[in-house]
C-alpha cells in the first residue's frame, strides 16, 4: 500500500468506526457486527504501526471505547473497567497461552465462562448494602445508574449470609432473557414502536432509561463475574467466585476450572453448540487465569489484562439476493414490511425470509435497492435478519425501494402517527387483516382460549360470511346447520368448536378485557385494570386521573382506553358480549382480615417500592381494614409513596397537607 493510499485508509477507516462506536454506544443500535468491527480496528491498528505518521493522537485504537450519556450523574470508576482482547480461532488462543507461559512458566490454571452479551456493570457494596451501580461509560468514568439498577430481582439489595467484607466492588453482565426480548419487542411492534435489535440493545436502552418504574417493567437479569476488593481475600478467582455465590449473587453455573488450553478448546467447541441452548445470549467464552496471585504479576495493557482474553463466536452468516418486499397488516392496522430472499442455509435452517421492521429500516439504515445482494445473520432470535448490503453486487440502475403508500389488504392511504415508527391503516373496521386479526386475537391461547378453534377457522368462516365481529363468534350456534354444509367441517369438529365457545363465557373478566384488544392493553395490563377497576362500567367511565392512579397504567395507556371506551362501536360490542353472557366483573376476592387496625383510614399507592409490589400493599392495607381510594381529596387520610411516584401527585397531596408515608411507616401502623 502506497503512503497516500494508508492514509486515506487510516482517515476513512477511523472516521467510520468512531461512527459505528457512537451507534453502539450512544444510540445502542449497532449499525456492524462485533466480528467486522474487531476486523476493521485491527486493520487500522496495523496500518497506524505501519505508518505512524499519519495516526491520529485521538485514534480510536488509542482508547477503551465507549461514550458517556448525559442524563445520568458520571461516577469515575475506582478500578477502570477495562475490556478484553478478542480472539477468534485456535491459533489466536494459543499464542494467547504461549506469551502466558513465557511470563509466569507452566503451572497455572484457567477458568472458562461463557461471555454473556449484556451491558457490564459495577456494583458497590457497604455493610452488606448495594449502594451504587454504574455503567462501563468510557472505562474511566461511566453513569450511575443505581435506581434502575434495584429494580433487577436476581440483584441482592441487601445481602444476608456470608462473610462478605465491609466494602467490596463486584462486576457483572446485564443482559436480557431471549423469551422476554421477544415478548417485548413483539408489543414494542404492535405499539408501533421501533423494535430492539437485539436483546443487548434492549437491555442497555432500559438500563439508561430515566425512568425506574418503566425499568422495573423490563425484566433484566445479571451475571456477575469479578470481584474487587481492597485487601485480598481469595487466592483464586474460582474460589471468589464461589464465595460470592454463597454471599446471594447470581453466579454462572457452566464456568469450568480447566488445568490447560486443551480443556479451554474442549470448553469453546462444546458452547458452540450448546448456545443456542441458552436462554440468553453469549458471544464468545472468556478465558481468566485461575490464580489471582499470577493475575497480578501478568498485569495489564493500556487496555486490557494480560491474564484473561475473549474467544468470539463468529455470528452466522450468510449472503443471497433479494427477491421482494411485501407487507402485512397486523390486527392493530400496523403494515410491517417482510424481505423475500433467495433461499439459503444458515445455522441449520434454510432462509427464504427476513423482517424488515419498519419504513426506516427499508430506505435510511439499509438503503434497500432492487435486486439487492445482503447479508442474513441469525443472533438468538428464531427470525433472521438483514445486517447490510454487498454494495459490489447492486446492479446499475437498480430503483431504490420505497416503502408502499396505500395498504395492500384494502387500498386505504396509510398514515403515520407522529413519534412512530410503523405506518397504519386506519380503516379498521372494513380492512380485512385487520378484522381477521382482531377475532384471532380474542380467540388467543392467552386471551379467551377458545378450544376447537383456530386461525385458520376464523379465517375461513369470516371469508364464508358467518362472522366479522368478535361477538359474532358466540352467534355461531345459531347458524349450526349452515356450518354443516361446509364441506371442511365434520359434526364432531363443529360441536367441539361450539362447545369451546359456550365454556369460554366463563373465562374471567381479565382475559375477556385482553382479548377485546384495546391498544397497549397486553395480557399483565389488562390483569392489573381487572383488579383495579373491578368491572367494565367502572373502567369505561374512570377519569384520566383515575386511570393512572392504577398500578402499572400511564398516561398513554390511559388515553387509548378512553379513546376505546369513546368510539360507539366498541360499546354496542360490549353490549352485545355482555348480552351473551360473558363475565365483565372481576369475581369479588373475600378479604379476611388480618387486623382492624386501619378500620375508617383511606390510603393511595403510588410509586416504586423496593420490597413490595403497590398490589401487595394494597393487600395489606385492605387486610387491615384499611380501603384503597383513587383519586387525591381532602379527605384522603394517607400518601404511600415510594420512588419515582408522579410529581403532580406529590404535589397535590403537598398542598392538601396530606400526611405521606413510606412502606415502612405503613407497615409500623399495623405493627410490623
Ligand atoms: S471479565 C478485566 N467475564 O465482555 C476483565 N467479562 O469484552 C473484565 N463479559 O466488558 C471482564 N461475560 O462486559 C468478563 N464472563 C465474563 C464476561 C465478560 C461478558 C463482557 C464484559 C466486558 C466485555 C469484554
Amino acid at each position: 500500500m502506497s503512503p497516500s493510499e494508508a492514509k486515506n485508509r487510516i482517515a476513512s477507516l477511523g472516521a467510520e468506526l468512531k461512527q459505528h462506536s457512537y451507534s453502539y454506544y450512544v444510540l445502542a443500535m449497532p449499525t456492524i457486527s462485533d466480528f467486522d468491527f474487531d476486523k476493521k480496528l485491527e486493520e487500522l491498528g496495523r496500518l497506524e504501526k505501519e505508518f505512524p505518521e499519519f495516526a491520529d493522537p485521538d485514534s480510536i485504537t488509542q482508547k477503551v471505547d465507549g461514550y458517556i450519556t448525559k442524563e445520568f450523574i458520571t461516577i469515575k470508576h475506582k478500578w477502570p473497567m477495562l475490556s478484553l482482547g478478542n480472539t477468534y480461532n485456535e491459533q489466536e488462543l494459543l499464542d494467547f497461552d504461549q506469551r502466558i507461559k513465557k511470563a509466569i512458566g507452566d503451572s497455572f490454571e484457567y477458568v472458562c465462562e461463557l461471555k454473556f452479551d449484556g451491558l457490564s456493570m459495577s456494583l458497590t457494596y457497604e455493610d452488606g448494602k448495594l449502594v451504587r451501580a454504574v455503567t462501563r461509560g468510557d472505562g474511566i468514568q461511566g453513569d450511575d445508574v443505581t435506581m434502575n439498577v434495584r429494580t433487577i430481582n436476581t440483584i441482592p439489595k441487601r445481602l444476608h449470609t456470608g462473610s462478605y467484607p465491609d466494602h467490596f466492588e463486584i462486576r457483572g453482565e446485564v443482559f436480557m432473557h431471549l423469551k422476554a426480548f421477544e415478548r417485548l419487542n413483539t408489543e414494542r411492534i404492535e405499539n408501533g414502536e421501533l423494535p430492539y435489535a437485539n436483546p443487548r440493545n434492549f437491555a442497555s436502552g432500559t438500563i439508561k432509561m430515566q425512568d425506574s418504574a418503566e425499568v422495573a417493567k423490563r425484566p433484566l437479569d445479571c451475571f456477575l463475574y469479578f470481584l474487587y476488593t481492597d485487601r485480598s481475600l481469595f487466592k483464586t478467582h474460582w474460589e471468589s467466585l464461589e464465595a460470592v455465590k454463597s454471599w446471594g449473587f447470581h453466579v454462572n453455573e457452566h464456568s469450568r476450572l480447566c488445568s490447560d488450553i486443551n480443556g479451554v478448546f474442549a470448553f469453546i467447541k462444546e458452547w458452540d453448540k450448546r448456545r443456542f441452548d441458552l436462554s440468553y445470549d453469549i458471544d464468545g467464552i472468556v478465558i481468566k487465569v485461575n490464580s489471582l496471585g499470577q493475575q497480578e504479576e501478568l498485569g495489564f495493557t493500556a487496555k486490557s489484562p494480560r491474564w484473561a482474553i475473549a474467544y468470539k463466536f463468529k455470528a452466522e452468516q450468510a449472503e443471497t439476493e433479494l427477491l421482494s418486499v411485501s407487507y402485512q397488516v397486523g390486527r392493530t392496522g400496523a403494515v410491517t414490511p417482510v424481505a423475500n430472499l433467495r433461499p439459503v442455509f444458515l445455522a441449520g435452517t434454510t432462509v427464504k425470509r427476513a423482517t424488515l421492521h419498519n419504513a426506516d429500516e427499508i430506505e435510511v439504515r439499509l438503503k434497500l435497492h432492487e435486486g439487492d445482494w445482503v447479508y442474513v445473520e441469525k443472533g438468538g432470535e428464531i427470525i433472521p435478519k438483514i445486517t447490510g448490503v454487498n454494495l459490489d453486487k447492486r446492479k446499475t440502475g437498480a430503483a431504490a425501494i420505497s416503502y408502499i403508500t396505500h395498504c395492500p389488504a384494502c387500498g386505504t392511504l396509510l398514515e403515520r402517527k407522529e413519534g412512530e415508527a410503523a405506518f397504519y391503516c386506519l380503516n379498521d373496521e372494513g380492512c380485512p387483516p385487520q378484522i381477521v386479526g382482531k377475532m384471532q386475537h380474542f380467540i388467543d391461547r392467552k386471551a379467551m382460549n377458545i378450544d376447537g378453534l383456530g386461525d385458520e377457522t376464523i379465517e375461513t368462516l369470516y371469508q364464508k360470511g358467518f362472522i366479522s365481529h368478535i361477538s359474532d363468534i358466540y352467534s355461531l350456534k345459531d347458524h349450526s346447520d349452515d356450518l354443516k354444509k361446509m364441506d371442511r367441517f365434520g359434526e364432531k369438529s363443529i360441536t367441539n368448536m361450539l362447545d369451546g365457545i359456550e365454556k369460554s363465557k366463563e373465562m374471567p373478566f381479565d382475559k375477556v378485557l385482553f382479548g377485546l384488544g384495546i391498544r397497549y392493553v397486553g395480557a399483565t395490563v389488562a390483569k392489573k385494570l381487572a383488579v383495579h377497576f373491578k368491572n367494565i362500567d367502572s373502567l369505561a367511565s374512570a377519569s384520566l386521573e383515575e386511570l393512572t392512579t392504577a398500578e402499572e397504567i400511564g398516561e398513554r395507556i390511559a388515553l387509548s382506553i378512553m379513546e376505546y371506551f369513546a368510539n360507539e362501536g366498541h360499546k354496542a360490542e360490549i353490549a352485545k358480549l355482555m348480552a351473551q353472557g360473558l363475565q365483565f366483573a372481576s369475581e369479588e376476592k373475600e378479604v379476611t382480615l388480618a387486623s382492624n387496625t386501619l378500620a375508617g383510614q383511606t390510603f393511595i399507592i403510588s410509586g416504586v417500592f423496593e420490597k413490595y409490589s403497590r398490589d401487595e400493599l394494597k393487600d395489606i392495607i385492605e387486610q387491615n381494614g384499611g380501603k384503597i381510594v383513587s383519586s387525591i381529596s381532602a379527605k384522603l387520610n394517607y400518601l404511600v409513596a415510594g420512588e419515582n411516584m408522579g410529581p403532580a401527585k406529590l404535589e397535590k397531596a403537598q398542598k392538601l397537607n396530606i400526611p405521606i408515608i413510606n412502606d415502612d411507616q405503613l407497615l409500623e401502623m399495623i405493627g410490623g
